[in-house]
């Protein structure tokens, strides 16, 4: 079922008993493309959960939800013709209110206690979302039966999750490369300057990889087999030697239908990341170029990469090959955001620049 991950607490700086001494029912959430990842302050630490972001419902009604999360990725591909597993966002963007709102629902029944109610929702959406959109998700967290629900930009919450000087006047970068869209983000003064958000994501690598392997090899892979290449063999051209690994898989055959072993290797992989990483480059030289001078020494101490996709090979030397920017890469990538997220649950005034001085540094 959700998988329980254990967290650091050194890798936070924030000591979250001070955050969440007010408070007990709260809760951060990530509405993620891919996964929704709840967090629940507990102590120093946070309880992690996290469920694929997938319902199934009719064909012919796409509101009738019938299953949520992992019980609905089982359902994927082994279903009767008229039901279907489908993913309530898109590219970061809510599609199905009714959807999204079971998979909301869901999460704040794994977060939360038994018989316990929830007090207060954070839910992460992305840094470009309209107004349309974040009262969206607002209306569904209440509907969701929460008392109180705020959302916050996704790369805040990265920000506040990994303990960074979010409250400072200098800059901060956070690159978000998740399955279905990059976010780059700029922070200052606690609050976010600039955005820009690419559609692209870990989702097209896995497409491309498909696509290549098919015109190299005349077979045809599964896209989880392409994911798990990613994963296994990824990289990002750049100008290090890092070494070339091989992974082997099965798809099956264009010309005799019959299974066929290819291996797919790093240099494969890496033209598959090729326009992605393109056009990340291209939308952070825009945000650059249109980055105020006195942020930008703030932008080179504090420049960090979170989401799945930021776990790619040979990310962290392009990024310093192209902009000079020694950026990190997070160590707890997929969970930072709900971690912040559950950070401000537990604490509003958490976003209020004297509290953010007292409690964030
Ligand atoms: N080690 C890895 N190397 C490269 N990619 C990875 C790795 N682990 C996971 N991923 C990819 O990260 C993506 C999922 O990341 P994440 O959970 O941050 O996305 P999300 O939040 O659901 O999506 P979005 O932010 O676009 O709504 C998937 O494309 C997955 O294949
Ligand atoms: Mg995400």
């Amino acid at each position: 079922m959700m998988g329980l991950f254990s967290s650091n607490k050194d890798e936070n700086k924030i000591d979250t008993n001070k955050v969440t001494k007010n408070n007990v029912n709260s809760l951060g959430i990530d509405l993620g493309t891919l996964n929704t990842v709840i967090a629940k302050p507990s102590g120093d630490k946070f309880d992690l959960y996290q469920i694929p972001s997938v319902v199934s419902v009719k064909k012919n009604d796409p509101s009738s939800v019938l299953a949520v999360g992992e019980e609905a990725k089982l359902m994927l591909g082994r279903t009767p013709e008229d039901i279907v597993a489908l993913r309530p966002l898109k590219k970061g963007v809510i599609e199905s209110v009714v959807q999204a709102q079971a998979l909301l629902i869901r999460a704040m029944e794994i977060g939360k206690k038994e018989g316990e109610k929830v007090g207060r929702i954070v839910i992460g959406v992305p840094g470009d979302s309209s107004e349309v959109e974040k009262n969206a998700a607002e209306e569904i967290g209440r509907k969701a039966g929460a008392d109180f629900v705020l959302v916050i930009s996704e790369g805040l919450a990265a920000a506040i999750g990994a303990g960074l000087p979010i409250a400072e006047p200098n800059g901060i970068l956070i690159i978000d490369v998740g399955a279905g869209s990059t976010d780059l983000v700029i922070i200052s003064l606690g609050g976010i300057t600039d955005i820009q958000t690419v559609r692209w994501g870990g989702d097209d690598i896995d497409n491309n990889i498909v696509k290549l392997v098919k015109d190299k090899f005349d077979v045809e892979i599964g896209i989880h087999e392409a994911e798990q290449a990613k994963i296994n063999v990824g990289l990002v051209k750049n100008s290090k030697d890092l070494e070339i690994l091989t992974m082997e898989t099965i798809g099956k055959s264009v010309k005799t239908n019959r299974p066929e072993k290819v291996v797919i290797d790093s240099e494969l992989v890496s033209e598959a990341v090729e326009p992605i990483i393109s056009e990340i480059v291209v939308a952070l030289n825009q945000v650059l170029e249109r980055l105020s001078p006195e942020l930008i020494a703030g932008v080179y101490h504090n420049s960090l990469a979170v989401g799945g996709g930021s776990q790619l090979r040979g990310l962290k030397e392009r990024i310093c090959d192209e902009f000079k920017i020694p950026v990190k890469i997070s160590n707890d990538p997929m969970t930072v955001v709900a971690k912040g997220a559950a950070i401000v649950a537990a604490e509003p005034r958490a976003l209020e620049p004297e509290v953010r001085l007292a409690g964030f540094k």
